[in-house]
């Protein structure tokens, strides 16, 4: 069954038909959904919604891009949220120069502080990353390592992707596989050994083709599988039995 690592069922794109849709997904052959929060607002969203369907986990964590909202009474918060039964992860953290909404020494400060977080409850980690590799890269390395973790969205070279792969990290990967024009991340693909990807949506957003542009959900993680088995030359139903596993592995269900 497909394993979505990361989506965001909490958007209000999902209001008018959430419900029918996160029940019509075992017929679509979607087992398992880590549902991610990204504002702190969103981390007890998202565990409410994964208490309501079976199907569903919960990551909490605060975006690079909300950082600037958190303080300590927050965090300690977010640390009590941490220890309920259906969240599998801290997450999505990270750093975001891309849309730099937060100075880099803020984004980097709760990005350190979630990965002790994380290792304190000895949980793993969903990491964000744009326009950041370098520090990234660093900062995993001081204080990420020996945890598990995913690289989410994975949008930079395949050397730096083997550099993770070899730290014990997974390579998550999402509907840009099936652009065109992704010829980093096909790449990319190519190069990671199957065991060590897992597949994602970040619905609502990033929809592969053939619904590219539109809203995104778990159930055309088929396509991105299907592309995945193209590259890989195999066929899509193992790409999605080697995913789910490496998906429980991570999460450790
Ligand atoms: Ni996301």
């Amino acid at each position: 069954m497909i394993f979505d690592t990361h989506a965001h069922y909490d958007d209000e794109q999902f209001d008018t038909d959430r419900d029918e849709l996160l029940n019509s997904m075992e017929e679509s052959c979607v087992g398992t959904i880590v549902n991610v929060s990204a504002t702190y607002e969103s981390c007890r969203r998202v565990i409410r919604m994964a208490e309501k369907y079976p199907m569903m986990y919960a990551a909490v964590g605060v975006h690079p891009d909300e950082v600037g909202s958190l303080d300590e009474e927050k965090f300690a918060h977010m640390k009590e949220l941490l220890t309920n039964e259906k969240v599998v992860a801290v997450g999505e953290i990270g750093l975001d120069y891309y849309w730099d909404n937060e100075s880099h020494d803020t984004q980097k400060k709760w990005f350190i502080r979630q990965l002790e977080l994380a290792r304190e409850l000895n949980l793993p980690v969903n990491i964000h990353s744009r326009e950041a590799a370098q520090d990234t890269m660093e900062i995993v390395k001081e204080h990420g390592r020996s945890l598990k973790g995913v690289i989410h969205c994975f949008s930079y070279s395949k050397e730096m992707a083997l550099e993770y792969v070899k730290l014990g990290y997974y390579i998550g990967v999402g509907g840009v596989v099936t652009f065109k024009n992704a010829k980093r991340l096909k790449d990319t693909v190519e190069a990671v050994p199957l065991t060590a990807v897992v597949l994602e949506t970040d619905c609502p957003y990033l929809a592969p083709e053939p619904y590219r542009g539109r809203r995104n959900n778990s159930t055309y993680i088929k396509y991105m599988a299907e592309e995945i088995a193209r590259i890989k030359g195999v066929t899509g139903e193992e790409v999605v039995r080697q995913t789910e596993a490496n998906a429980r592995s991570l999460y450790r269900l």
